[in-house]
């Protein structure tokens, strides 16, 4: 595929950092712009040392029009690929006008400038979460819309605007990517999820128990109807998400129209399966116990990948091994929980 020049939203990121590094890798032309909002300043110094080069970073929030413009004015940007969300699930029930300002004025704010800078290639992060509890399992990307809380209704409503704008205009070509659930860290040990409080989700926080920075797992219910009573959920490897960000946008030059596929393995692990897979990857005791359900949880989500497979030709090539075996040499390594 032909060098494009891409803006990264959210590039400083777990899933943008690692994206960075994919699209570097297939020879594409990338700026970062981040507020480092949730994101070490650090991370940058990181993939500058991973690529042998500088990494082009635009400290901004994707809210302001006018440092946007003066982006695409300098970059002259092909593409999008828009990461720039707040994504805590709980963090939005409590504050939900900053959730619909940052996850939707960000998007509405970041669409107006590209299109009067003629950039009309866009991917964009959305969610499993769109789903809610979904009817069919493995979901396939024809499930209706349920909105679970605000984080969700952010992606969901990021969706219909995309739709409606495509509709309005042709020119517009634009993939939805909806993750399942992203996991690991990069190979070279210098990148990965760095939450800086106590993490929400199901990896991280066993990570930091394996590094015996937390003292145990709690395990939220053990009475869902799943083979072992515990959630069942679809982790992607993170490399192999980032690779997918490179096929879609490979896809929207080709074939000049927009696409909307689940990202995922095809393939759950219960909570205790994930348990088990950390304990041999970091070879430690990884105490838990079994706790109240939390609510708003779902059961199960595991993807329908023949979209994504026929679409772009994604297919995931890392196993839940690889996953936990990156995630503890991340963590367990010298470069995550920085100060910075
Ligand atoms: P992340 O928090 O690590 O990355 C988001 C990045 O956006 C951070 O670097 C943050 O500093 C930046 N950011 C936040 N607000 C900003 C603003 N106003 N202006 C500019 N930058 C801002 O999260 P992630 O896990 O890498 O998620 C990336 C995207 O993928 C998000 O849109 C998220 O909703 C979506 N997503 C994530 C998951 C997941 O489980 N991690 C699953 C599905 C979808
Ligand atoms: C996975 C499983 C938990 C933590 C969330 C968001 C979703 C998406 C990804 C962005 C579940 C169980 C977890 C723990 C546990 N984000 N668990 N103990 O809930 O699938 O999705 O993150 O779009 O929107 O809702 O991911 O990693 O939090 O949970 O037992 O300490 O692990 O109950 O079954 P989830 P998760």
């Amino acid at each position: 595929m032909a060098k494009q020049r891409v803006l990264l939203t959210g590039g400083a990121g777990y899933i943008g950092s690692h994206t960075y590094l994919a699209l570097v890798d297939a020879g594409h032309e990338v700026t970062i712009l981040d507020s480092f909002a949730n994101a070490r300043q650090s991370v940058i110094d990181r993939l500058g040392r991973i690529i042998g080069t500088e990494v082009d970073v635009i400290e901004a929030d994707v809210r302001d029009a006018h440092a946007l413009g003066a982006a695409f004015a300098a970059g002259r940007f092909d593409a999008v690929v828009h990461f720039a969300a707040l994504k805590a699930v709980s963090e939005s029930v409590e504050k939900p006008l900053d959730y619909f300002d940052v996850n939707i004025g960000g998007l509405t704010t970041l669409l107006r400038v590209m299109d009067a800078h003629d950039c009309r290639r866009l991917v964009f992060s959305s969610s499993a979460t769109v789903y809610g509890v979904p009817d069919e399992t493995p979901t396939p990307e024809t499930a209706e819309f349920r909105g679970m809380n605000p984080y969700g209704q952010t992606k969901i409503m990021g969706e219909q605007i995309l739709n409606w704008l495509s509709a309005s205009d042709p020119r517009w070509a634009i993939g939805i990517l909806r993750y399942f659930n992203p996991a690991g860290a990069h190979g070279s040990a210098m990148i990965g999820e760095d939450p800086r409080d106590i993490p929400n989700n199901l990896m991280p926080f066993i990570s930091k128990v394996a590094k015996g920075e937390l003292p145990k797992i709690s395990v939220f219910g053990d009475d869902y109807d799943t083979p072992d009573g515990t959630g069942v959920r679809d982790y992607i490897h993170v490399e192999d998400l980032a690779r997918g960000h490179v096929l879609s946008l490979a896809r929207l030059f080709e074939s000049g129209e927009g696409h909307l596929v689940n990202l995922g393995t095809g393939r759950g692990y219960s909570v205790l399966e994930v348990i088990a897979a950390y304990k041999r990857a970091s070879n430690r005791d990884l105490a838990y116990e079994i706790a109240p359900r939390r609510p708003g949880d779902v059961p199960i989500y595991v993807a329908a990948a023949g979209k994504a497979a026929d679409v772009l030709g994604f297919r995931t090539e890392k196993t839940l091994d690889e996953m936990c075996a990156s995630s503890w040499a991340w963590i367990s390594g010298p470069h995550s929980g920085g100060t910075d």
